[in-house]
């Protein structure tokens, strides 16, 4: 097949949000316990995190980390999360049927954060609580001393050796998918809005350079979607920053084709939300912009799998720390996770916050063991490069492809593609997945108003000998799927500017 992608060197969309590579730590099966904090392992720190993990996690590029739910959070004190570990309560985790000992909490996050060098996104619970939960956690993260809260934070921080300092914690969540009956704590748009827009107000008030971000839809097929989200910001247009957005995709009885142009649906899905969130600042002739959080998205197998770790099984016993949702990705699911990125740079004007859900163990780019290694899985590999090599300005691409015929979306073109240009470093980057089972795909870059000199580096995913597109890594075989050079690529002259074509090999 065949595609011609044009970039011009005065077509841009935005810069990179550097927002737009966040990650997702949830009290949930092993991503904080075993995941991220392990004390006891041969690679603890001196606070039990794992040195392993972070620095895979470092590896990966995550610049901002949401925290701590996720369905946990609307069932969450904060308040049992800190002081001394000895005196902080067991409690039921309802959400995942899960027994939460507190042995970690925010103290402990927001320094696994610092040591990581990643920016904390805080979550608050707006399920089972409200207002002046919301407004006393402010004042213990971020005030600096003098008062009851901001007190106790130096003197619980003091004891644990870390820094007394405010956590200076500038994002936060004005709780999580609370459209959702299975959410605790459900509400109506009507009831959320209004919390939420008095809980924003009464956290400002403690600290007003926090940016807040509502509660929008938790996925597009909710029946409330749009309504939700016009009604929220009806309500609380002018006292919050972001409209949250989750999606999560996956490959339906073998249907490849349509599995490969989910990008399609979260284009669709983005713009939708745009559409609305911007329809409400007309109607309220606001002039402030609203922008996308996009903090929960990846691929997740929700439907069809009969393992061991999904949440219904689970619950058939208490546990602290049981496997949930460990999803083993293949490479399918990794060209997958290419194109949902190439989707959030595509919109990077409006989607200025993105999380991958999650960081470690739960449907996770990154794998531990209770006691052994850690691995990357074959979704690490998109989100690394992309993280690092989006840098500069989002460009605006022309792409003319051959087309794919999908049952889900009909006809896509054949390559999904993003690119950037930093002028600092003044290198281009292109991103581009071809959809096609078949056969390779033909590409054509077109460079215009760009002298390229030189190709720098160019990757592809690699299927291991005698492997297809369904290889993973696990703890046998690690790096089995990684990446490895592009051959069939080269830089070619044109009039207009610069050309490079090259050979992407079908999955
Ligand atoms: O990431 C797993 C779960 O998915 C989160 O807890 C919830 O917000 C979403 O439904």
């Amino acid at each position: 097949s065949h595609a011609r992608i044009t970039l011009d060197r005065d077509f841009t969309i935005a810069d990179v949000p550097a927002r737009l590579f966040g990650s997702f730590v949830e009290h949930m099966g092993r991503c904080v316990y075993t995941g991220i904090y392990e004390p006891g392992h041969p690679e603890a720190d001196d606070q039990g995190y794992r040195k392993d993990v972070m620095a895979l996690a470092k590896e990966l590029g995550a610049t901002v980390v949401r925290y701590p739910g996720g369905n946990f959070v609307s069932g969450y004190n904060w308040e049992d999360g800190v002081g001394p570990r000895q005196d902080r309560p067991v409690r039921i985790d309802g959400a995942w049927h899960t027994i939460e000992t507190n042995a970690f909490g925010l103290h402990e996050f927001v320094e696994w954060a610092r040591r990581a060098d990643m920016e904390v996104m805080e979550a608050i619970n707006l399920g089972t609580r409200g207002v002046d939960e919301a407004r006393a956690l402010v004042e213990y993260a971020n005030h600096p001393s003098g008062t009851y809260w901001s007190d106790l934070r130096r003197k619980n921080a003091a004891a644990m050796g870390t820094s007394e300092e405010p956590f200076g914690i500038k994002l936060w969540c004005l709780g999580n998918e609370l459209d959702g009956p299975w959410q605790i704590g459900h509400k109506t748009a009507e009831e959320y809005g209004r919390l939420a827009q008095e809980t924003a107000k009464a956290m400002k008030l403690v600290d007003p350079a926090i940016e807040l971000v509502a509660v929008g839809s938790s996925n597009r097929r909710m029946p409330t979607f749009g309504s939700w989200e016009h009604t929220v910001l009806t309500h609380a247009y002018e006292e919050v920053d972001y409209i949250s957005m989750h999606a999560y995709y996956q490959e339906h009885d073998g249907d490849a084709a349509s599995f490969l142009a989910e990008a399609v649906d979260m284009d669709g899905f983005i713009e939708g939300v745009i559409a609305t969130v911007d329809a409400v600042k007309a109607a309220g002739k606001h002039s402030k912009q609203i922008d996308i959080s996009f903090d929960e998205w990846n691929v997740w197998y929700q439907e069809g799998l009969d393992t061991e770790d999904q949440p219904d099984q689970v619950a058939k016993g208490w546990n602290t720390h049981p496997r949930l949702i460990e999803d083993k990705y293949s490479v399918t699911d990794a060209v997958v996770v290419g194109t949902l990125m190439h989707s959030l740079l595509r919109h990077g004007d409006r989607v200025r916050i993105a999380n991958q859900a999650q960081l470690v163990n739960v449907i996770a780019p990154i794998r531990s063991e209770e006691g052994g290694p850690a691995w990357r899985q074959t979704i690490f590999w998109p989100f690394a490069r992309i993280a690092e090599l989006a840098t500069g300005e989002i460009m605006r691409l022309a792409v003319q492809a051959d087309q794919v015929h999908t049952e889900r979306y009909g006809d896509v073109d054949v390559v999904d593609a993003a690119s950037t240009y930093d002028a600092e470093a003044g290198t281009v980057s292109l991103f581009v997945a071809n959809r096609g089972l078949e056969e390779p795909a033909e590409v054509s870059l077109d460079l215009r108003g760009l002298a390229a000199k030189s190709i720098l580096r160019a990757e592809v995913l690699r299927i291991p000998e005698g492997g297809d597109r369904h290889a993973a890594n696990d703890l046998q075989t690690p790096e089995a799927v990684g990446l490895v050079p592009l051959d069939g690529i080269r830089l070619e002259e044109s009039t207009e500017g610069a050309g490079v074509h090259l050979s992407l090999p079908a999955l």
